[in-house]
């Protein structure tokens, strides 16, 4: 209802650039940025059980077993500044289970934002990606290098970014993640993830504005 926060997701092939988009998205609509990557990462470092469990299938591209991933995504979205603001999931569901999961919490995304992008660009933009971890940014030393040599110092790379774990991660995405957006019928809304940045997201702002219109006109 149009009263309520807006619940959107956000797939795409490995690197097709959902990270990269969330930052302009969660800056100009206030959504709380739910990204399953980066849950999984931040238990690795921390060193849990879940992330222990994690890790050796993040490092070949593999999807991480449901019996970590279903409960950590529920209780992130049932906490209070999602359900006060509204959030944008990134990475989830990626299998029919996890989308039978996520339903069976009441749960539907209102919106779905599917970047396409081919899979040889993809490649370039994993081995060419760097990640600041002091602000989170994430760059690209081609397409988008980072602004002065303190940050350049300071940048790191991710374990799977590597040419073989993103094919493979490509692979898992046509062949478990493709499937499930069939399930979400109308509220899919593909976008040509293969343009600059900025290009992008100008379709992105305006599928997220319309949507939210057509919720108050409903
Ligand atoms: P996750 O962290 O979600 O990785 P991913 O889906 O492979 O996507 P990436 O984070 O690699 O890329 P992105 O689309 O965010 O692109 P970015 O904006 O950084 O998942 C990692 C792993 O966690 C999975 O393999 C799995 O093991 C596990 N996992 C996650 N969710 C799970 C789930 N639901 N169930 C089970 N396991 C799960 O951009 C990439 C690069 O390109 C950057 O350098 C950027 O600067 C550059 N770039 C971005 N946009 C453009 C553009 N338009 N033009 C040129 N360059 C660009």
């Amino acid at each position: 209802c149009a009263s309520s926060p807006m619940q959107v997701s956000i797939a795409g092939a490995p690197a097709s650039g959902k990270g990269t988009q969330c930052a302009s998205i969660v800056r100009d609509f206030g959504l709380v940025h739910v990204s399953v990557g980066d849950l999984l990462r931040a238990e690795v470092a921390a060193g849990t059980e879940n992330g222990k469990q994690a890790k050796e299938y993040m490092d070949r591209g593999d999807l991480v077993p449901n019996e970590v991933v279903v409960g950590m995504v529920a209780s992130r979205l049932s906490a209070e500044d999602c359900v006060e603001n509204g959030w944008l999931l990134d990475g989830y569901p990626r299998s029919e289970d996890q989308a039978t999961a996520l339903a069976s919490t009441g749960i539907e995304p209102e919106l779905f934002l599917l970047l396409d992008v081919p899979e040889d660009i993809l490649v370039e933009r994993v081995t060419g990606r760097r990640l600041d971890p002091e602000t989170g940014d994430i760059y690209h030393m081609k397409f988008k290098p980072p602004p002065s040599e303190e940050i350049a110092a300071r940048l790191t790379t991710r374990s799977d970014d590597t040419e073989e774990a993103c094919r493979h991660r490509y692979k898992v995405f046509t062949e478990q993640t493709e499937p499930v957006m069939r399930r979400y019928g109308d509220a899919v809304v593909r976008i040509d993830g293969d343009r600059a940045p900025d290009d992008v997201y100008e379709d992105i702002a305006s599928t997220i504005k319309s949507y939210k219109e057509s919720r108050v006109a409903a």
